[in-house]
C-alpha cells in the first residue's frame, strides 16, 4: 500500500470507546525519513489530512468493526487500542494493531487531552466510560526527540544535560535520562522529547525547535524536519 501513515487511538471499557487525538510519528533516524528505524524521533498531532470525512471512515470501517469483532469473539478488552493506519488516496487501511499507546505519539497526544485522563481510566476500570467526558485541545502539539549521537547504533551516555531549566512554554518528557552525582545526565539513546503547542502546526514546531535548541549535551542529535512533510 502506498500512502501516508498515521496513528489513531481509542480508549475503551469493552463496551463504549472514546476517540483520542490522532498523530503522525517519524520513525527513522535521518531527515526525510532515511536511515535506520528508531523508537521514534518525533510526532505531531492533529494530522492535517485526518479531517472529519477521513475520521468518519476510520470510525465506520475500522474502529466500529474492531469493537464488534472483539465482542463477537468474546474478548473483553479494556484499555487503549492503537490503530496503525495508512491513508491510501483518502481511504484508511490498517497496517497494525497495538494494545497500548504509541511513543512518541503519546508526547503529542496526551498534552491535547484537556479532560482528566485519570477520570477516563477510572471509566475504563468501572465500565462506565460512556458517562465520562473527553475534551480535546484544538491546538497542534509537536514533539521533537533529542537523541544521543550514534543512536540507534552505538552511542555513549552519561553526558550532563544543560539548559532544560531555560526552556519555556513546552513539556520535556524524560526518556533516557537519570540523575548521577546530583546532575541530570543522558542514560539512553532517546533522551528527551520536547513537546510544544501552537495554533498552527508551524507554530507548534517552532516552539519545539526553539526549546530543543536550548537543551545541550555532548553529541546531541535531533531530526530537523519533523512535521515538514505535512
Ligand atoms: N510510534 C510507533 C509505536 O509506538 O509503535
Amino acid at each position: 500500500m502506498k500512502g501516508i501513515e498515521l496513528s489513531v487511538f481509542i480508549i475503551t471499557d469493552g463496551n463504549s470507546y472514546k476517540l483520542l487525538p490522532e498523530a503522525k510519528d517519524y520513525k527513522r533516524i535521518g531527515a526525510g525519513d532515511t536511515g535506520l528505524n528508531t523508537g521514534g524521533m518525533g510526532a505531531v498531532s492533529p494530522v492535517p489530512f485526518a479531517d472529519v470525512a477521513f475520521m468518519e471512515k476510520v470510525r465506520t470501517t475500522i474502529i466500529n468493526p474492531t469493537m464488534s469483532g472483539l465482542k463477537s469473539e468474546g474478548i473483553e478488552y479494556k484499555g487503549f487500542i492503537f490503530f496503525g493506519l495508512i491513508n491510501v488516496k483518502g481511504d484508511p487501511f490498517v497496517i497494525e494493531y497495538n494494545a497500548r499507546l504509541g511513543d512518541p505519539e503519546s508526547e503529542a497526544i496526551i498534552p491535547r487531552i484537556k479532560s482528566d485522563l485519570f477520570d477516563l481510566l477510572e471509566g475504563v476500570a468501572n465500565g462506565d466510560l460512556d458517562k465520562r467526558i473527553i475534551e480535546i485541545d484544538d491546538r497542534y502539539c509537536a514533539a521533537v526527540m533529542l537523541a544521543s549521537g550514534g543512536y540507534p547504533g552505538h552511542y555513549e551516555k552519561g553526558f550532563e544535560i544543560r539548559g532544560s531549566g531555560r526552556t519555556n512554554d513546552c513539556i520535556l518528557f524524560h526518556a533516557g535520562t537519570k540523575i548521577a552525582d546530583g546532575k541530570l545526565v543522558t542514560s539512553g539513546g532517546r533522551v528527551l522529547a520536547v513537546s510544544a503547542f501552537g495554533k498552527t502546526l508551524k507554530d507548534a514546531l517552532e516552539g519545539s525547535y526553539r526549546n530543543a535548541g536550548l537543551v545541550e549535551f555532548r553529541n546531541i542529535y535531533y531530526r530537523t524536519d519533523i512535521g515538514f512533510d505535512l
